[in-house]
């Protein structure tokens, strides 16, 4: 069955992976991508697919009911993948209005959208609402807790992952309420090609080709469980095709790292693949600075579930994953040179200064 499917965020950093992921891998599949093109938000992550002729991006908001009804409606779309939010938690303390409005009220909208779509064409059973979601909705572990489950109780803690878990309620609520055929997925960090200079992996390689500080918040010794983007984009197929309606499925690649120990990781590969640092060895450049204000200690993933049942396994180990990562940021200096925009300055000097 060729499916129909309506990518909100697509234009975003792990969005455009599973773009091209499904392009690649379901040529005859149509792929819609709605995104509002905010600050993270980037056409030059979807180039080469415009000539695709299963492929159309469409520049809109996930909170405007008409844009989304129609699509639905005239794409005949059968499979939402929800990627579309405010992502970044240091954004969340400067401003949380934006990650209540599209994270809650945008995703209550799509929802919305999608039931009556669904109710309109007889409920079909293979409909899917795919929610992708994160591991901070669980809160934060001390060293010896197990790993998140998918049993493990909510405790957000900053704006963004208490809008995302807010988010998760509604789509669990709209399963147990409705029976629209919603799954949730909660992944842990991502990293990889793409993603947003902001963020600690793109922000060390970009600094450090800048001589600039790398900025470790706090002590460095927050614990987080990175999985390589393409294998998150690997457990989202794994769930759309296979996945059950009403499930949850924790997605992560059991490689917990303290901040500190990563960065050290990315220097070293910096120095051994970036000809002519301006400052070198790159970890002269690493400065502690005041810690983020409620910075969880520690996240850890618990991927059984979809490992046993869905048969899902990460292919990317943290050494190869780092080493992909900081050979695309060197190639693709066009890419991130023009995102370090007035407006990043401007956040950059906010959360630094
Ligand atoms: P991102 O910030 O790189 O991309 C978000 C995309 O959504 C951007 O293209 C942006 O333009 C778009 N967008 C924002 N508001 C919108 C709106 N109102 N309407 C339409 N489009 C809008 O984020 P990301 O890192 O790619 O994360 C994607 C999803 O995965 C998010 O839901 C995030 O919570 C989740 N997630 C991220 C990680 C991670 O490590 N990055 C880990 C687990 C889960
Ligand atoms: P980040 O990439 O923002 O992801 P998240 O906050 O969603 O986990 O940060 C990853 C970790 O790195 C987190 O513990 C905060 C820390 N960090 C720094 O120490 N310095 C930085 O400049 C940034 C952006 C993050």
């Amino acid at each position: 069955m060729n499916r129909r499917l309506l990518i909100t965020g697509g234009a975003g950093f792990i969005g455009s992976n599973f773009v091209h992921h499904w392009c690649k891998n379901y040529p005859n599949d149509r792929i819609v991508v709605l995104d509002a093109l905010t600050y993270a938000g980037n056409l030059a992550n979807l180039a080469g697919l415009q000539e695709h002729e299963n492929f159309r991006f469409v520049q809109g908001n996930i909170c405007d009911r008409s844009t989304i009804d129609n699509l639905l409606k005239n794409e005949n779309i059968d499979t939402i993948a929800h990627f579309a939010a405010e992502s970044h938690v240091d954004r969340s303390i400067l401003g949380p209005g934006a990650f209540v409005e599209t994270n809650v009220v945008g995703t209550y909208t799509l929802l919305e959208a999608f039931r009556q779509h669904w109710q309109a064409n007889y409920k079909p059973a293979n409909y899917r609402f795919l929610h992708v979601s994160t591991d901070e909705v669980y809160g934060s572990l001390a060293p010896n807790d197990p790993p998140f489950s998918e049993t493990t109780p909510y405790a957000p803690n900053s704006p963004y992952s208490a809008s995302k878990a807010g988010s998760d309620h509604l789509v669990r609520a709209y399963y147990h309420t409705y029976q629209l055929p919603t799954i949730i997925t909660n992944c842990s960090n991502n990293y990889g090609p793409y993603q947003f200079p902001e963020k600690l992996i793109p922000l060390m390689c970009i600094n450090t080709l800048m001589g600039k500080q790398l900025p470790v918040y706090g002590d460095g010794k927050n614990v987080r469980d990175w999985l390589y983007v393409g294998d998150h984009c690997s457990a989202l197929d794994a769930v759309i095709h296979h996945g059950v309606a009403g499930e949850t499925y924790n997605i992560g690649g059991n490689n917990e790292v303290e901040n500190i120990n990563l960065v050290r990781m990315l220097c070293q590969l910096m120095d051994e693949l970036a000809p002519n640092l301006p400052v070198s060895p790159a970890a002269n450049l690493i400065t502690f600075v005041k810690d983020r204000p409620g910075h969880d200690r520690r996240y850890a993933i618990n991927a059984n579930k979809i490992k046993t049942q869905l048969g899902w396994a990460p292919s990317v180990d943290i050494e190869q994953g780092l080493r992909l990562t900081v050979q695309w940021y060197l190639h693709h200096r066009d890419w991130w040179q023009p995102l370090l925009s007035e407006e990043y300055q401007a956040y950059y000097h906010k959360v630094y200064a």
